[in-house]
């Protein structure tokens, strides 16, 4: 008897398993981005990328509690020029077995549109715009939280590239359908639900915030639940009919499978691969074979948005 099938299709991409390395971790090199998808990984998504280079903030700029990781990196990149041996290597190694997704950021419209006309031209498969990112002013969060913001950034990308866009959400919002139809409207093919909650860590002897940028984006374990909220009331919503990449605190088969029935049709694991190692990526796979083989469960995408429960 055949196996249960754990390929997926998103947006007209296909993936050989629904989970993908999320935008920065692990992506600092193809190489690294080679290793994830040798590791076990359906797909990976470069680091956040602007069409010029950026420093990121000084140090410190990571804390780590148990159950999760705040960080305010300041989106350090070398530009997407400067980024692209990594990609072609990445595509030279991988040979088409695993989709390559560029996220972009600009500190406006059109700079975000002109950073992904730049990695389109790399040869990437589709492009993440990173509408909210907590921690660099003037870019980012200010893009993500506005519904007409987001429809206007969205038209201009994709009337920018022909090839797959999609919008990452923010949960730091009043309405999560509102954004996600937003990014309908300008006409994304799919979603990423969701990204870091702004959050922050004060040291109870200097009276400082840890942090020199003093908030973060939290993300890892305690960001989980907020995720699965949010791709579960998009998917159910009755308003927006776009693929949703669930993403946030994924560690496990079962938060895997969580997102999935709530309506996501693949996921995006990061923190977990800072924390532990590859590894995640096998383990996640095997345990949702083991559980697809118990429930009779053919495809895993027949688990999408399977979640029993009244509309919200
Ligand atoms: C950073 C960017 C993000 O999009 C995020 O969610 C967290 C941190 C950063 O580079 O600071």
């Amino acid at each position: 008897m055949e196996g249960p099938k754990l390929d997926v299709e998103v947006a007209g991409i296909r993936f050989l398993n629904p989970l993908i390395l999320a935008s920065g971790v692990a992506d600092e090199t193809g190489a690294s981005m080679a290793e994830a998808v040798r590791m076990g990984a359906g797909g990976v998504v470069t680091k956040s990328l602007s069409l010029e280079p950026r420093e990121g903030h000084p140090n410190p700029c990571v804390v780590e509690f148990p159950y999760g990781i705040l960080n305010a990196m300041g989106l350090p990149n070398p530009g997407v020029r400067g980024y692209s041996d990594e990609v072609e290597e990445y595509l030279s190694t991988t040979r088409g077995s695993a989709p390559i997704i560029a996220s972009v950021f600009g500190s406006s419209i059109e700079e975000y549109a002109m950073a992904a006309g730049a990695v389109k031209d790399l040869g990437v498969h589709a492009v993440e715009i990173n509408g909210s990112c907590p921690n660099a002013r003037g870019l980012g969060l200010q893009f993500g939280q506005d519904p007409l913001v987001i429809e206007d950034l969205v038209k201009e990308v994709k009337a920018t590239v022909p090839i797959p866009v999609f919008f990452k959400l923010t949960p730091a919002c009043s309405s999560i359908v509102d954004l996600a139809q937003a990014a309908q409207m300008g006409g994304a093919d799919g979603l990423v639900a969701v990204n870091t909650m702004p959050a922050m860590k004060i040291d109870v002897r200097t009276r400082m915030p840890v942090l020199t940028n003093v908030t973060g984006g939290l993300s890892g374990p305690a960001l989980r639940p907020v995720g699965v909220r949010c791709v579960y009331q998009i998917a159910n919503s009755g308003k927006v009919h776009l693929p949703i990449i669930g993403a946030g605190g994924i560690s496990t088969w079962e938060d895997a499978l969580e997102y999935i029935m709530a309506g996501a049709s693949a996921v995006q694991i990061g923190t977990a691969v800072t924390w532990g190692n590859l590894d995640v990526f096998s383990k996640i796979k095997e345990g949702m074979m083991t559980y697809m083989i118990e429930e009779r469960i053919g495809r895993i995408s027949d688990m999408v948005g399977s979640a029993k429960g009244v509309r919200s």
